[in-house]
């Protein structure tokens, strides 16, 4: 059968259909299916892929032949750990994050730090610019080769000229192809040059490091298109006002999900934070009310960050609920059974909560914590040495946290002996009220 050579790409979501359709299937946007062939660079990716042996038989699985992942480290145990053990080698990854958080930065010293060579593809910033932001990250140990272009043709040539052991391509979004319609961060152009790399890094078994600008909307652009392709995709995220990132994992084929890593943005570049503790405590041990700990559980660690809380009196006929680090919804909710279950004003109160350090609780155990601090402000207690483990349930019932002797363990390593869990009280109301004696 004779392959198609053009198909009809949708400009929304990057569906694909061999012929024209005015309403496209997938996110039933009108008129977006634009036509394009499929030629020049796709036979370019094609012939790397025909030339590398891949199999087209059928087999038994039990005569398929495995070698265990070969991987390699970063030089960041941080990022290795979230990596599931270092970057494998042919596997592709999406390195996402807001514009300015560090993604570029955080790229360029891994590449510095290894110490085979690194073939680095910037289609931002020119070589100069790169040479200028290196001064201040690199050691100039690495073997850095730095490629300005934002031809998917050209740059997939070179990886295939210079076979370097990892590829960053500084972002995605800035390649093109002129066989490909739209304009390039449109999601044909970067579905199809993320295509093209994918096919290049897995018949040459070079790992490729994709950045990925996330939109206003928080989606990575060429929304759901790009988090399918690749085979990891990391999330680089935190507040530009604080120095902290996390890097975390939503989708690993090769390890675990859940680890993340933390670092410090600092004048010269990024650095790791082993003890997260250093950055989400309070070093001042202070007196004044709204504070309370609690330990998270992130992957394999589990670590104290400090939540913090202000209520005031509201003059507001729809007081305010503000919160950073926290869900808005599970605060809404944590409110309503304070309100409900331990009889706090709090429909008059503007709330205001937030995690310290810049961390985003996902950790539903953080939960007492969060009610506490709240409590700790409207009645001005001070808490601040006291830390809450438990999940919060719509009947005030307290509920036990996973792996809470890690976490306990966790508190008295740093000395802390006032831990409330869902073992000593049942109820939230129950340990308000030992709590106000
Ligand atoms: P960058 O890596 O360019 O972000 P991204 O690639 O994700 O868009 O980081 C840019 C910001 O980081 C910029 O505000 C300056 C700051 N920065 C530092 O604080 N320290 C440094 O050593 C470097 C290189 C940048
Ligand atoms: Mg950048």
């Amino acid at each position: 059968m004779k392959k198609a050579t053009t198909s009809f790409v949708c400009q929304e979501c990057g569906y694909e259909s061999p012929q024209w359709l005015g309403k496209c299937p997938e996110c039933g946007e009108w008129n977006t299916l634009k036509e394009f062939s499929r030629e020049a660079g796709s036979s370019f990716a094609g012939q790397i892929s025909k030339d590398s042996e891949v199999s087209t038989t059928p087999k038994k699985l039990s005569d398929v032949s495995f070698k265990k992942e070969s991987r390699f480290s970063t030089g960041f145990s941080e990022v290795d750990r979230v990596l599931g053990g270092g970057i494998v080698k042919g596997s592709v990854v999406l390195l996402a994050g807001d514009p300015g958080i560090g993604k570029s930065t955080l790229l360029l010293q891994i590449a510095d730090k290894l110490k085979s060579q690194v073939l680095y593809v910037s289609g931002e910033e020119s070589q100069e610019q790169i040479k200028m932001r290196s001064k201040r990250l690199v050691s100039g140990r690495g073997d850095i080769l730095v490629l300005s272009s934002t031809e998917t043709k050209t740059v997939l040539e070179t990886i295939a000229s210079v076979k370097p052991s990892l590829v960053v391509i500084d972002s995605i979004q800035t390649m093109e192809s002129e066989d490909v319609g739209g304009l390039s961060g449109s999601i044909p152009q970067v579905r199809f040059a993320a295509l093209q790399l994918i096919k290049v890094a897995k018949a040459l078994n070079i790992p490729i490091i994709l950045v990925g600008h996330v939109t206003k909307e928080g989606e990575i652009a060429g929304p759901m298109v790009l988090s399918h392709m690749v085979d990891t995709l990391l999330f680089l995220e935190g507040e530009k006002t604080t120095g902290t990132r996390v890097l975390r994992c939503l989708k690993n084929r090769f390890g675990p999900v859940d680890e993340v890593g933390i670092f410090a943005m600092q004048e010269d570049g990024m650095v790791e934070v082993k003890n997260p503790e250093q950055i989400f405590l309070n070093e001042k041990p202070n007196n004044s009310s709204g504070s309370v700990l609690v330990v998270t559980l992130e992957g394999t660690r589990a670590f104290l960050v400090e939540i913090q809380a202000l209520v005031i009196f509201s003059k507001l006929p729809y007081p305010r609920r503000v919160s950073s680090g926290i869900d808005q919804r599970r605060l809404e909710l944590l409110l309503a059974v304070l309100q409900k279950h331990c009889r706090l004003p709090l429909d008059t109160c503007d709330v205001f909560v937030n995690v310290a350090g810049g961390l985003r609780l996902f950790d539903t155990a953080s939960d007492l914590g969060v009610c506490l601090a709240i409590f700790s402000s409207l009645k001005n207690i001070a808490l601040s040495r006291t830390v809450g483990i438990a999940e919060v349930g719509l009947l005030g019932e307290l509920r036990g946290a996973s792996f809470l002797d890690k976490r306990m363990k966790q508190a008295k390593n740093f000395g802390f002996k006032n831990i409330i869990t869902s073992k000593n009280f049942d109820y939230l109301f129950q340990v308000i009220k030992y709590l106000e004696k």
